[in-house]
C-alpha cells in the first residue's frame, strides 16, 4: 500500500448554505425505514423484529427492525471472530489500514444518508449528526494510520553491541466492543476500528436504541475489507452485552456508556475462571458530572453562549455536556440572568427542524427522569428559567432546557449523572473553592474555565483532575486527532480515544533480545 497522506479531520456540513440543506432534507425524505437489522455472524444473517428502535420525535416512526442475539449467537459470534482472528492478525498493518481506508471512503459516499439515519434513530440535530458521521470517518483513517506506525515496535531501545531488543505489538484476541446510542455511528466505529486496526477480531454489540446505525458500522467495514468473520453484529439489550463480556474467548472489553454498566463490567473481566488462559483487559468510558468554572473576570459575552451550547447542545445527552457552572459570587447574579435570557431563546423542537436547539430525548424513561430532576431542583433551589412555562411540542419524548441555581451542597442534582437539559449553577468564594468541589467529585470526565487571567489558567490547570479541560471555550466537540478524548476517577480507564496510545488498549507488547555474538554459526 501507498504510505497514506497525513491524517485531516473530515470537514463537516457548512449548514448555512441552501445546498447542504437540500442534500439533507432530501437524504431524510429518502430513507427507506425501517431498517432491517439482522444477527449477522460471517455470511450468516438472522433477521428478526423483536427490537423495535423508534423516532424519539415521533414515537409512531419505526426505524429500525432489529433481531435480538440469543446466547446461542453469542458463543457462535465469538467463535466465528476466535477463528478468523490468526489470519487477520497476521495480514499486514498496512493492509489492515487500507481496509479501514476504504471503509471510510464507503461512509463519505453516503454521508448524508447516514446522518439522516442518525437524525431519526437518536433525534441529533442535524449539525450533530453530520458530525457523528464525520467523527467515524476521522476514527477509520486516524487509528489506520496509528496502527501502520505501531506496527514498526520501539525504535529507541538501546541496542549494545552482541544484543540485538526488540519491541513489537500484537493484537490480544477477540475484542467485544459494546457502544451506548449517544454517538451512534461513531463511538461503535472508533472502539471497533482500534480493535480491528491492530489485528483484533471485533463482536459489535451496538446499543439497543439504535442498531440502525450499528448495522452501517458492520458494513462499512466489511465492504472495506474486513472479512466477514472478523467483524459480527449481535444487536441485543444489557443481557447481550453481558453474555459477550463474560464469554471466556473475549480477550478484551471495549465498552462506552454508563458508569454502573462500566463498573458491572469491570467486576466481569476481574473474574479469572478456572482454565483461563487470557486476562480479560477492559477499556471502560464512562459518565462524569461535568463542572465549568467561571472567574470574576470571565468575558460573559464569550461565556454564555460557550456554556448554553455545552449544556443544552443535543439535548445535554453528550458525556462531555456541562451540568454544573461555578461561578464566583460576583458575577453570579449576572450569569444566572443572562443564562436565563440565553435558554428562554433556545428553541426546542424536532432535530429536522434546522432551527432546532434543544430535541427531544431518545426515550420515555429518559425523559421521565430529567424531569424528576428538574423538579428536584424546582423544590430544592431556584429556577432561572420558567417552570413549566414553555409550550412543548408534541409526541417526542421532549423536556424544557432548565437552569436551577441556590440547590444545597447534598443535592442529587448537584451529584447524579442527569442526561439531559438540566444547568446547575453555583456561587463560589473564588476559583480555588471551584476547584476544591470539582475535587470533591468522584467522576473527571470534562470540565471548562472561563479565566482572562494566565496565571489563573495555569492554576486551574494543575488542580484540574478531569480526562479533558477545555479554557475558555465550549467542553463539548472534542476532535478525533486534536483532543484526545476520555475520563478520568470513577469516569473511566483513561484511555483517550482519538488519540495514538488508545491503540496500545488492544495489544500486547512482546520483547525479543537475542545474542548476536555468534559463537560457531550454523548455516
Ligand atoms: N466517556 C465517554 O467517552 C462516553 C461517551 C458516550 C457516552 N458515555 C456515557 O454513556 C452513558 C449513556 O449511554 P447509554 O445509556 O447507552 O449507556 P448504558 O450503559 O445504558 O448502555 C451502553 C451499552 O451497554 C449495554 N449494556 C447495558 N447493560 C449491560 C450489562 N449489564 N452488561 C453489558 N452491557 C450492557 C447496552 O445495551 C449498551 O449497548 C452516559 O453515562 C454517558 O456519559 C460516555
Amino acid at each position: 500500500m501507498d504510505t497514506l497522506p497525513p491524517f485531516r479531520n473530515e470537514p463537516t456540513l457548512e449548514l448555512r448554505r441552501p445546498a447542504a440543506r437540500t442534500q439533507l432534507t432530501d437524504a431524510v425524505a429518502s430513507l427507506e425505514l425501517p431498517v432491517r437489522v439482522p444477527v449477522w455472524i460471517g455470511e450468516e444473517r438472522r433477521d428478526g423484529d423483536e427490537l423495535v428502535s423508534t423516532d424519539p420525535g415521533d414515537p409512531d416512526r419505526v426505524v429500525a427492525l432489529a433481531a435480538r442475539a440469543t446466547p446461542g449467537d453469542v458463543d457462535a459470534a465469538v467463535a466465528t471472530a476466535q477463528n478468523a482472528f490468526p489470519a487477520w492478525a497476521s495480514t499486514p498493518a498496512a493492509d489492515r489500514a487500507a481496509a479501514l481506508v476504504r471503509a471510510a471512503a464507503w461512509l463519505r459516499e453516503r454521508r448524508a444518508t447516514l446522518a439522516a439515519l442518525v437524525l431519526r434513530e437518536t433525534a441529533k440535530p442535524w449539525a450533530d449528526a453530520d458530525a457523528d458521521v464525520c467523527e467515524a470517518i476521522d476514527f477509520l483513517e486516524f487509528y489506520a494510520r496509528a496502527a501502520v506506525e505501531l506496527d514498526a515496535g520501539d525504535p529507541d531501545l538501546l541496542q549494545p553491541p552482541g544484543e540485538r531488543n526488540e519491541l513489537r505489538y500484537a493484537p490480544r484476541g477477540v475484542c467485544a466492543v459494546i457502544a451506548p446510542w449517544n454517538f451512534p455511528l461513531a463511538i461503535p466505529m472508533g472502539m471497533a476500528s482500534a480493535a480491528l486496526a491492530t489485528g483484533n477480531a471485533v463482536v459489535l454489540k451496538p446499543a439497543e436504541q439504535a442498531p440502525g446505525c450499528g448495522l452501517y458500522v458492520a458494513a462499512a467495514l466489511r465492504t472495506g475489507g474486513v472479512p466477514a468473520e472478523a467483524i459480527a453484529l449481535l444487536p441485543g439489550e444489557g443481557d447481550a452485552g453481558a453474555a459477550l463480556a463474560r464469554h471466556p474467548d473475549v480477550a478484551t472489553i471495549a465498552f462506552t456508556g454508563s458508569g454502573a454498566v462500566g463498573l458491572e463490567l469491570l467486576r466481569t473481566a476481574a473474574d479469572v475462571p478456572p482454565g483461563a488462559r487470557q486476562l480479560k483487559r477492559i477499556v471502560a468510558e464512562m459518565g462524569g458530572k461535568n463542572c465549568v468554572i467561571v472567574d470574576a473576570d470571565a468575558d460573559l459575552d464569550e461565556a454564555v453562549p460557550a456554556i448554553v451550547e455545552s449544556a443544552f447542545g443535543y439535548a445535554g445527552q453528550k458525556c462531555s455536556a456541562a451540568a454544573r457552572v461555578l461561578v464566583h459570587e460576583a458575577l453570579h447574579d449576572a450569569l444566572v440572568e443572562r443564562l436565563a435570557g440565553a435558554v428562554e431563546g433556545l428553541q426546542v423542537g424536532p432535530a429536522e427542524d434546522f432551527a432546532t436547539d434543544v430535541p427531544p430525548l431518545i426515550e420515555r424513561a429518559a425523559q421521565e427522569r430529567v424531569n424528576r430532576y428538574a423538579e428536584r431542583a424546582a423544590a430544592e433551589g431556584t429556577l432561572a428559567t420558567a417552570a413549566g412555562g414553555r409550550e412543548l411540542p408534541d409526541g417526542g419524548w421532549y423536556c424544557a432546557p432548565t437552569v436551577a441555581s441556590g440547590l444545597p451542597d447534598d443535592s442529587d442534582v448537584l451529584r447524579d449523572e442527569i442526561f439531559g437539559p438540566v444547568l446547575a449553577v453555583e456561587s463560589v468564594r473564588d476559583v480555588e473553592e471551584a476547584c476544591d468541589r470539582v475535587d470533591a467529585l468522584p467522576v473527571a470526565l470534562t470540565g471548562g474555565l472561563f479565566s482572562r487571567n494566565p496565571r489563573t489558567v495555569q492554576r486551574v490547570v494543575a488542580r484540574s483532575p478531569v480526562g479533558n479541560l477545555y479554557v475558555n471555550r465550549a467542553i463539548t466537540g472534542a476532535m478525533v486527532g486534536r483532543q484526545p478524548f476520555g475520563g478520568n476517577r470513577l469516569s473511566g480507564t483513561g484511555t483517550k480515544a482519538g488519540g495514538r496510545d488508545y491503540l496500545l488498549h488492544f495489544v500486547e507488547p512482546r520483547v525479543v533480545s537475542e545474542n548476536t555474538v555468534r559463537h560457531g554459526l550454523v548455516v
